[in-house]
């Protein structure tokens, strides 16, 4: 087949094929013809600095020789075998999985990717616990399917109400947007109040489980403060309620752990995770449950299946993903680069007065603009938008939020990037914030 143009890529893409979470007329799409590490190239051999890991998911960077090859090689050997058979690398891939968790997370029921796993894990949930209900917070997003998407909190739910029966939401610790209208002096912890009386009122006999993304990720970097996944624990064991930690972006080094929930030595009953686990290599997701949880189900039927469950070619390539990660050394390299930025990110706010706040875990991190500091007026969209147009003209692409809950620029490079790379992206990311910085009241 001849090579397209890069026009006629764009063309035939948005003729024949829907792009997801846009008005797609106004879809503009960069084609991408090659990758390396941190960078990317379109089609006419511009290069990107890729500070978002594309959808927050290579982690490792992009085509690290070792996963390709293992890739290659497991496609030359055995692509697909029956869900109910199995493989060399499905077998060793569950043990990995077991080794690298927390605590006595130990069986894996994979799936495709972090929706599929979500779904996966509600099921679970709801037949080990013999309840319906799960908690779920409004700052979140869990997935587009019919479960996750009602375990979502954000905008992404309301468009495709009614979803499944049974999600029920409750307000995140926010320390910047603080719900409850508290400063941290002030502070009692008021959100862990307020999730006791919603277990209260919506009858804990009847809640399954809570899940939280381990660090809130797409709804604006979240971090919780440093007693709180603890304390949801200690209040799901009071209520024999199970806690699952969705790792699908904060996992797999993100936030300068294997899982976040590992900043806060807490174990959940379940995690769910995608993403990283392949680098996004190939698709895959993963239910990793407790050994208790794995027990329940020896002697009764799991009424949950996938064609692709414990897919060849995926195993093959998260095994070699979970080498990386640890020859590499990645995750220290998230741990150590993640301080750098967040002096950084502290030093751009100091400087840039539409800079309201910067959160910052690990390589996890995220400028939330605004166009009022003392009132915290989310910045427009409209200028959000102008703000997009610098970072890509610029070559640098990134994760843009802007919507009622928030403007925000993400800055979730590789975990594979250096000191200098870092600070080449961010340089860029300052002169896009002088757009914002003219709006400011
Ligand atoms: C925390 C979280 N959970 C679940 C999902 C859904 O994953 P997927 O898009 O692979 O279905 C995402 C996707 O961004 C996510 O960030």
């Amino acid at each position: 087949m001849s090579k397209l143009s890069t026009q006629e890529i764009v063309n035939l893409s948005k003729e024949y094929t829907f792009f997801s979470w846009s008005v797609q007329g106004q879809v503009n799409p960069i084609p991408v013809e090659k990758a390396e590490g941190i960078y990317f190239w379109d089609t006419d051999g511009k290069r990107y600095i890729d500070f978002s890991s594309q959808l927050m998911n290579t982690n490792i960077g992009h085509q690290h020789p070792k996963v390709v090859k293992a890739i290659q090689d497991q496609a030359a050997k055995l692509c697909f075998v029956h869900p109910g058979n199995t493989t060399d690398v499905r077998a060793k891939l569950g043990k990995r999985l077991a080794e690298v968790t927390p605590g006595n997370l130990k069986k894996t029921f994979f799936a495709l990717g972090g929706a599929e796993a979500n779904e996966n894990a509600i099921k679970i949930a709801r037949f080990y616990t013999g309840r319906h209900k799960i908690l779920a917070q409004y700052r979140s997003y869990h997935g587009a399917t019919h479960g996750s998407i009602a375990l979502t909190g954000d905008y992404r739910r309301l468009a495709v109400e009614p979803t499944m029966p049974g999600g029920v939401h409750f307000l995140n610790p926010h320390c910047y947007r603080c719900p409850f209208g508290q400063k941290k002096e002030s502070c009692k912890r008021e959100c862990i109040l307020h999730l006791e009386e919603v277990i209260q009122y919506e009858g804990p006999d009847k809640i399954a489980a809570i899940i939280m993304e381990g660090v809130v990720g797409s709804n604006g970097i979240i971090v919780p403060p440093d007693d709180y996944w603890p304390r949801v624990r200690e209040i799901c064991d009071k209520y024999g309620i199970l806690l699952i930690s969705d790792e699908v972006m904060s996992g797999w080094g993100r936030t300068g752990e294997w899982f976040a929930v590992d900043n806060w030595n807490v174990v959940p009953d379940i995690i769910t995770t995608a993403k990283g686990i392949t680098s996004g290599y190939a698709p895959l997701g993963a239910v990793i449950v407790s050994d208790k949880i794995a027990e329940f189900f020896e002697d009764k039927y799991l009424y949950a299946g996938l064609t692709y469950n414990g897919h060849a070619l995926s195993c093959a390539a998260a095994l070699a993903t979970i080498d990386v990660y640890e020859e590499d050394n990645l995750i220290e390299n998230a741990k150590k680069l993640g301080n750098y930025l967040g002096e950084c990110l502290e030093d751009i706010k100091s400087r840039h007065p539409s800079v309201g706040d910067v959160r910052c875990i690990g390589l996890f991190s995220t400028i939330e603009l605004v166009a009022d500091r003392d009132t915290k007026e989310i910045m427009p969209t409209s200028i959000m938008a102008e703000v997009g147009k610098v970072l890509r003209q610029n070559g640098l692409f990134t994760f843009i939020m802007a919507n009622n809950m928030g403007s925000m620029v993400f800055v979730v490079p590789p975990l594979c990037i250096t000191k200098e790379q870092l600070d080449e992206g961010l340089a860029i990311v300052e002169k896009a914030l002088e757009v914002a910085d003219k709006q400011v009241k």
